[in-house]
């Protein structure tokens, strides 16, 4: 037998994957346990050197996969409190397996019959959740980023008049946007040819979110400078802090100038399937476009997002470019087509994956995710609050909450430091996973808590671990 021949035998896929499948469970099963580690720490290098010896040493499949479990950060465990990535529901990653092994690409109809039809499906069941009617529709592409810059250019081929895609434009184009914003949002811009003076960053008010007071003179500024502006970004929510821009203000100000609104809900759109968040969310019916990601507050495998748009017109006119090996006619708008509307030529067949979920759990395990955990960041928040040397930065609307370790005896400077050295340490030590950020020139720790199984019992051991790697720190400073 060929080395081809076995490596695409049926044997060879039952025997791998049984390894695979077995490995995983008991990963899953570990991840429980409260003496596991979430991430074994190796400095970039270290690890680096640790698979170069490893790959002189064996080739075998089972151990190979050990390996990999034992080196990687693990999201299904409950001290995980880290960046906004999901542990992946289980069903989903195995459909993720399976289209992974179809590698239907998507691109046209006949390279993904099943996953095209499905897109369609759950793209009018998300659109239903947003509050859009029947006129919306979008398509699943890869990741919030892609998906903002897919939105704005969308947003360009609405707003200006010259054909940009055809002729290019000397126009200086501009959007208005949260100085909270996710740094995406600044690229997709660049990348649209925008510049700095196109980025026009509205300060936030003391609870983080974007001044509606301030929009008007904005743009009025804007215009008087020469800049047409074209859209106006609502955050839902901003990922440092979590905290959600008022969508329904933002809408009466693009309906009032005629500007396209656009709501980047990467992290926090999914409260549309939440009846207790949703109002988080008020007035996202009313945007032009909505990006969701799938692989955050929605369980799913990276990378998967969801693009809307109100009117299911714009979906098609972002990218009228003509590829005649893959179709006939590209003035067509096939729903079928995806690579007509999608930045992609080959993407994943990402439908299957939440399609499997929804029919398997049905709508509502999207529901008790968000509110898990969304109650969850109120819980951490409160526990944050009671302790004295601990303070958090604001009230969480989600479950994203920013704290840090202060003492009356130390000035800003010092607890700059010890937080940084409270975050270092804990990265190091593996057992818990936060990350950290730069508020109003403060250090803070920062979790978002993505893991459904993360209780009390797990914040209060993480913050008990800060207070007293806090108390060490300030002793060994001195
Ligand atoms: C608000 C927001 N928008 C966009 C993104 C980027 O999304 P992705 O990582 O899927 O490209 C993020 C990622 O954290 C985010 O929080």
């Amino acid at each position: 037998m060929s080395i081809l021949q076995k490596a695409y035998s049926a044997l060879e896929l039952k025997e791998q994957g049984n390894i695979l499948i077995e490995l995983l469970s008991t990963h899953l099963n570990n991840s429980k346990h409260s003496a596991s580690q979430t991430l074994n720490w190796n400095t970039p290098e270290n690890q680096l050197d640790f698979w170069q010896n490893q790959s002189e040493q064996s080739n075998e499949v089972k151990d190979i996969l050990q390996t990999i479990l034992n080196t990687s950060i693990n999201l299904h465990n409950p001290k995980y409190m880290g960046h906004q990535v999901a542990p992946t529901l289980p069903l989903a990653a195995l459909a993720g397996l399976m289209s992974s092994y179809l590698n239907n690409g998507m691109a046209v109809y006949e390279m993904g019959t099943a996953s095209s039809a499905i897109e369609k499906l759950i793209l009018q069941d998300i659109c239903n959740k947003i509050g859009y009617d029947a006129n919306a529709d979008g398509f699943l592409t890869s990741g919030g980023t892609l998906a903002n810059l897919t939105a704005l250019l969308a947003a360009r081929r609405q707003m200006v008049k010259e054909d940009v895609w055809e002729d290019g434009s000397n126009k200086k184009l501009a959007v208005m946007v949260s100085e909270e914003a996710h740094y995406c949002i600044d690229r997709a811009a660049r990348i649209m040819g925008m510049g700095t003076s196109g980025i026009i960053k509205i300060p936030v008010d003391k609870h983080y979110r974007m001044r509606i007071d301030l929009l008007e003179s904005y743009y009025e500024k804007a215009t008087e400078n020469g800049l047409q502006v074209i859209a106006v970004i609502g955050s839902a929510p901003t990922t440092s802090t979590g905290i959600y821009d008022k969508l329904d203000e933002i809408a009466s100000f693009c309906s009032k100038f005629n500007l396209w609104f656009h709501v980047d809900g990467a992290h926090g759109g999914a409260v549309v399937y939440s009846k207790k968040y949703k109002s988080l969310a008020k007035g996202i019916e009313k945007a032009d476009s909505v990006v969701i990601d799938g692989h955050k507050m929605m369980m799913m495998p990276s990378i998967m997002t969801f693009l809307a748009f109100k009117n299911k017109i714009h979906s098609y006119q972002t990218f009228s470019q003509k590829a005649q090996y893959l179709w006939e006619n590209s003035e067509d708008e096939e729903w079928y087509n995806y690579a007509k509307r999608t930045f992609e030529c080959t993407k994943s067949m990402m439908s299957i994956q939440f399609y499997l979920v929804k029919q398997a759990y049905g709508d509502s395990i999207f529901e008790e995710y968000v509110d898990t955990l969304y109650d969850l960041g109120q819980v951490f928040y409160e526990m944050v609050e009671d302790e004295a040397h601990l303070e958090s930065f604001l009230k969480p609307d989600a479950n994203i909450v920013c704290f840090r370790y202060v003492h009356p005896d130390l000035h800003h400077d010092e607890i700059n430091k010890i937080n940084q050295q409270i975050r270092k340490a804990i990265l190091e030590d593996g057992r818990f996973y936060i990350v950290q950020t730069l508020l109003q020139s403060k250090n803070y720790l920062r979790v978002t808590l993505m893991n459904p199984f993360t209780s009390q019992k797990e914040i209060n051991e993480l913050l008990k671990t800060v207070l007293t790697l806090g108390e060490k720190f300030m002793i060994k400073n001195q």
